[in-house]
């Protein structure tokens, strides 16, 4: 049996992301170790759910420490400490630093609620619905300093109904992004995945748009 993947995952709310991950890994789903949940909130609800998996945690506020790089370089020092192979951000809401994030490169993750490269930053699901927009998702993609802008992996859509508000949108796709974010984690403990000079690649061929998922469990759209 290889070793399972170390993963740690990065948070500032309610953690549901995180939850599915701990599920789907403790449901034999996944082959990861969580071996750290770290917030930049202390009082972020997702640490609790870690505690209560007998996870480490790590809260650090940024108001502990004077300027962002700083903050950056401290939190990237103590999740270093655990040694993850993999970092997540699921539900992460800081821009972090290139000059942190460049020895991870290709080990980096985020979920994004939109269907990258529309709408990154805040209220993507008011946009998309202002915008007219008939579909709308979430995405996973490697993380650069740019924001939400890294490559893409893979998306989850669903289709923006009559009537719909960013809440009821929000709380429909929501299951989806748990699915989508379980599988990229999945295929990159499987050693599926590769960021690339060039960009992403799956089972060894480049991708040429991102893999659509839908349930959990179900094999990915778009093959190359
Ligand atoms: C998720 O919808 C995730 O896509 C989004 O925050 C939410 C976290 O939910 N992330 C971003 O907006 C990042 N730009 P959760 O805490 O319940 O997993």
């Amino acid at each position: 049996m290889p070793k399972p993947l170390r993963v740690a995952v990065l948070i500032s709310g309610r953690g549901s992301n995180l939850q599915a991950l701990i599920a789907a890994q403790r449901e034999g789903r996944l082959p990861i170790e969580i071996a750290l949940v770290a917030s930049n909130k202390v009082a972020a609800q997702g640490l609790r759910h870690a505690e209560a998996a007998g996870i480490p945690t790590l809260a650090l506020d940024p108001r502990s420490i004077p300027d962002r790089a700083s903050y950056d370089a401290e939190l990237f020092r103590r999740i270093t400490a655990y040694a993850p192979d993999l970092l997540v951000l699921a539900g992460f809401m800081r821009v972090l630093d290139g000059t942190v994030l460049a020895p991870w490169a290709g080990r980096i993750i985020n979920i994004h609620p939109s269907l990258l490269p529309k709408y990154p930053g805040l209220h993507t699901h008011q946009r998309a619905i202002e915008a007219g927009d008939h579909l709308h998702g979430a995405s996973v993609h490697f993380v650069t300093a740019e924001l939400d802008g890294g490559p893409l992996l893979a998306c989850c859509e669903i289709a923006i109904q009559p009537g719909d508000d960013p809440d009821s949108l929000a709380a429909r796709l929501l299951p989806q992004e748990h699915a989508l974010l379980c599988h990229c984690v999945q295929w990159i403990a499987e050693g599926r995945v590769e960021l690339r000079d060039d960009g992403v690649y799956f089972d060894g061929l480049p991708l040429e748009h991102p893999l659509r998922v839908a349930a959990w469990g179900s094999e990915p759209v778009g093959c190359p």
